[in-house]
C-alpha cells in the first residue's frame, strides 16, 4: 500500500465546495491583492492565537523579514536562533540586514536549548528567535527569563506551529511577535505562497502593515521605504475556508501521533517524537530518530520505506551551519553536536490529518521490517 508523505488533493477534495465558492468569489469581486477578504482572515486567524493582531504577508519568509525590520533590528546587530532549523530562519534574519549567531537544540524536543543560549549571547545581540520546531512550541519561559535578563527581544518562529500551545498560549502570545508560514504543506496552507505576523503591539502591526505595502500608511504616501509583501486575495480566501477547519485537522494530525506511537512502541533504536510537559504538539512533521540499536541507518531505512512506496523526509539533512551559503558565519563542523546528530538520525513519516489506521499500520509494519535491533 503506498503511502504519500503529504495529501493536499485529499485536503482540497475535503472542502471542495467551500473552496471553490470563495475562489469564485475572489474572482467575481476581483479582489485580487489583499482586500476585504485577506482581513477578515486576519482577523479570524488572530483570534484563533489569542492574539490582538494579524497582518499577512506573502510568505513565511517575509514574516520574518518584517517582524525584524519592524523592530529595527538590522545591520550590526545579531539575532540568535536555533542550528536545527530550516535555512529561512536564518535567511530572514539575514534579509534583515542582521546576523544569525546559532545555539544547539536538545534531543528531546530538537528546540534550542536555553542552557546554550546564554553562551551564544554578545553586546551586539539584540533578538532571541527560537523556532517551534516540527509543530512543538520551544522551551518559552527561561527563554523569556533570559530575554529579560539581556535586555533583548523575544521573538518567535512558529511557521511549523500553527495553533499549538505551551501552559494554554499559542505563539505569539510568548514573544514579542510571531511569524508564521502559509506554505501550502503546512499545517494551515494557502494554494500558493503566504505568511503572517502576529503581534500585541499596535505600533509594530502598523508599521509591518506599511513595511509590507512600500511603507504607505495611505495610498501614495510613502512615510519610509518599505516592500511589496502584501498577500493575494486569493490565498486570504482559501485561508479563510481552511482555518475553522484547522482544529478538527490538528486533532487527526495528533491521533495519527499516537498512531505512530502505538506502531512503534517498544522497536529499539526507534526514537518517536516526545510531547514534552504542558504542551500541546500539532506535529507537522513526525520526525523519528534511527539510531544504532535499531540494527539500521536513517538512510537505509528510508531507502526500505521508498521501495515499498512510502514516501518519507529530511528536515532538515544539512545544519545551517554547515551549508555553503552561511560560510560567512564563521562556524565549522562540531560547533553543534546534537544538531549534527540529528541530521544524521531523523527521518520524517508521512504525516497528515487524512492519513488511516491502516496507512499507518502499514508503515509501522515497514519499518519494523527493516530494522533488526541489536539489543533485546
Ligand atoms: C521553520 C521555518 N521558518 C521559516 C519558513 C519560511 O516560510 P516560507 O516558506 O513561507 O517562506 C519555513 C517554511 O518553509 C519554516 O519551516
Amino acid at each position: 500500500m503506498p503511502v504519500p508523505f503529504l495529501d493536499l488533493k485529499a485536503q482540497y477534495l475535503g472542502i471542495k465546495p467551500e473552496i471553490d465558492a470563495a475562489i469564485q468569489g475572489i474572482l467575481d469581486r476581483t479582489e485580487f491583492v489583499t482586500g476585504p477578504t485577506v482581513r477578515a482572515f486576519e482577523e479570524a486567524f488572530a483570534a484563533a492565537h489569542g492574539a490582538r493582531f494579524c497582518a499577512t504577508c506573502n510568505s513565511g519568509t517575509a514574516a520574518l523579514h518584517l517582524m525584524l525590520w519592524g523592530l529595527d533590528i538590522g545591520s550590526g546587530d545579531e539575532v540568535i536562533t536555533a542550528a536545527n532549523t530550516f535555512m529561512a530562519t536564518a535567511g530572514g534574519i539575514k534579509l534583515a540586514g542582521a546576523s544569525p549567531r546559532l545555539a544547539d537544540v536538545r534531543a528531546t524536543d530538537f528546540n534550542l536549548d536555553p542552557h546554550l543560549v546564554e553562551a551564544a549571547i554578545t553586546p551586539r545581540t539584540k533578538a532571541l528567535l527560537p523556532v517551534h520546531l516540527y509543530g512543538q512550541l520551544a522551551d518559552m519561559e527561561p527563554l523569556a527569563a533570559l530575554a529579560e535578563k539581556h535586555g533583548l527581544l523575544l521573538l518567535e518562529d512558529a511557521a511549523q506551529a500553527h495553533l499549538a500551545t505551551l501552559g494554554g498560549h499559542c505563539a505569539g502570545h510568548w514573544g514579542r511577535a510571531a511569524a508564521f508560514s502559509f506554505y501550502p504543506g503546512k499545517n494551515l496552507g494557502a494554494y500558493g505562497e503566504g505568511g503572517a505576523v502576529l503581534t500585541n503591539d499596535e505600533a509594530l502591526y502598523r508599521r509591518i502593515c506599511r513595511l509590507r505595502d512600500h511603507g504607505m500608511p495611505a495610498k501614495y504616501h510613502h512615510a519610509e521605504w518599505g516592500h511589496n509583501y502584501r498577500l493575494e486575495g486569493l490565498q486570504g480566501a482559501v485561508l479563510g475556508v481552511k482555518l475553522p477547519h484547522l482544529p478538527a485537522w490538528t486533532a487527526a494530525r495528533r491521533q495519527v501521533a499516537q498512531w505512530y506511537g502505538e506502531e512503534l512502541a517498544g522497536l529499539p533504536g526507534i526514537l518517536c517524537p516526545q510531547e514534552l510537559a504542558g504542551r500541546e504538539h500539532v506535529y507537522h512533521l513526525f520526525v523519528i530518530r534511527v539510531t544504532p540499536e535499531s540494527g539500521t541507518t536513517r538512510d537505509a531505512l528510508m531507502a526500505r520505506l521508498q521501495e515499498a512506496g512510502i514516501a518519507t523526509g529530511l528536515h532538515y539533512p544539512l545544519p545551517i551551519h554547515l551549508q555553503e551559503a552561511a560560510r560567512d558565519l564563521g562556524y565549522a563542523r562540531g560547533d553543534f553536536p546534537h544538531t549534527e546528530v540529528l541530521a544524521g538520525e531523523i527521518l520524517s513519516l508521512p504525516m497528515y490529518a487524512e492519513l488511516t489506521r491502516e496507512q499507518v499500520a502499514e508503515v509501522g509494519r515497514r519499518v519494523r521490517g527493516a530494522c533488526s535491533p541489536t539489543v533485546a
